[in-house]
């Protein structure tokens, strides 16, 4: 069973769970974050969804092929706030069949730098003291998303382990994701194989010398147990810290209620970050990556 704890009366993540965490990487905080700041979260996520989403590609019904532009907004992201529409928000004829605010699958991927209210979100000493207890050394925030798993049409995400789209030498990578709301079984809520992570990388996403942006396999035959795959049901406020090289999926959201969560990855500052990797942050942009405090 995936290992669950508090933080302690000082604030420290308990000795067992960081145990816990190198045993099966992934542990399940309860209580992390308060039922008010999720609140204050979701609906900043809704007002910046009314705020993007107008201007996000698949907006607007077209004929010609999108997936271009498509391609360049999502690269662009990396360093800004974009909205992401569930592919079940549109109908057969590519017309969004739902109202703006429940046809967003994800916000992405540097609101933790860019929104006031997020980046205070993002930070803490509670924060630092997981990555304390866990042993993330000087960690770096790399990426934020806001994911709605919006009710009916929320879809489902495949078997995968997210150090194939954000990579360090040695492995750093490491998620941070937040119940907004309640998730479990009916709303889908996130699955995984506690263990698994000790296989290493199937395969990495990284920039190749032509520009693009591509999938290559690291072990291409590699199997996880799926008999094992736990469902991890949270309560709103609960944090699930999980390893870069950790299985993890979830099901469709078949049910009236919304699953929204926040994840955000950090990494080593110590550990090598390859140019390969899609979100950069060149000095000229001003913005480097910053801690949990
Ligand atoms: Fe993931």
């Amino acid at each position: 069973m995936v290992h669950r704890c508090r933080l302690d009366v000082h604030g420290c993540l308990p000795e067992e769970a960081g145990q816990a965490y190198r045993r099966d990487g992934v542990i399940v905080i309860e209580d992390f974050v308060a039922a008010e700041a999720c609140d204050a979260l979701r609906q900043r996520a809704l007002k910046l969804v009314a705020e993007v989403a107008p201007g996000a590609p698949g907006t607007v019904f077209s004929t010609r092929d999108q997936s271009h532009a498509k391609d360049r907004y999502f690269e662009e992201s990396a360093n800004r706030i974009g909205a992401f529409f569930e592919e079940g928000a549109f109908d057969a004829e590519g017309r969004l069949c739902v109202p703006l605010d429940r046809a967003i699958n994800k916000l992405g991927h540097a609101m933790h730098d860019l929104d006031p209210v997020f980046d205070d979100f993002s930070r803490g000493a509670r924060l630092q003291a997981v990555a304390d207890g866990i042993g993330l050394v000087s960690p770096q925030l790399v990426q934020s998303m806001y994911i709605f798993k919006q009710p009916g049409i929320g879809g489902e995400v495949m078997c995968h382990q997210d150090s194939t789209f954000l990579y360090t030498e040695p492995q750093t990578v490491t998620g941070f994701w937040f119940a907004i709301e309640d998730a479990h079984r009916g709303n889908g809520c996130l699955g995984g194989i506690p263990g698994e992570h000790g296989k290493g990388l199937r395969e990495v996403y990284l920039r190749q010398p032509d520009g693009k942006l591509a999938m290559q396999p690291r072990q291409p035959g590699l199997q996880w147990d799926m008999s094992r795959l736990e469902w991890l049901e949270v309560k709103k406020g609960t944090l699930i810290v999980f390893h870069g090289a950790f299985p993890h999926l979830s099901e469709p959201n078949r049910s009236a209620q919304s699953r929204h969560a926040y994840t955000l990855h950090a990494i080593s500052g110590a550990a090598d970050y390859p140019a390969g990797n899609w979100i950069q942050r060149p000095d000229s942009l001003g913005m480097p990556f910053r801690g949990f405090v």
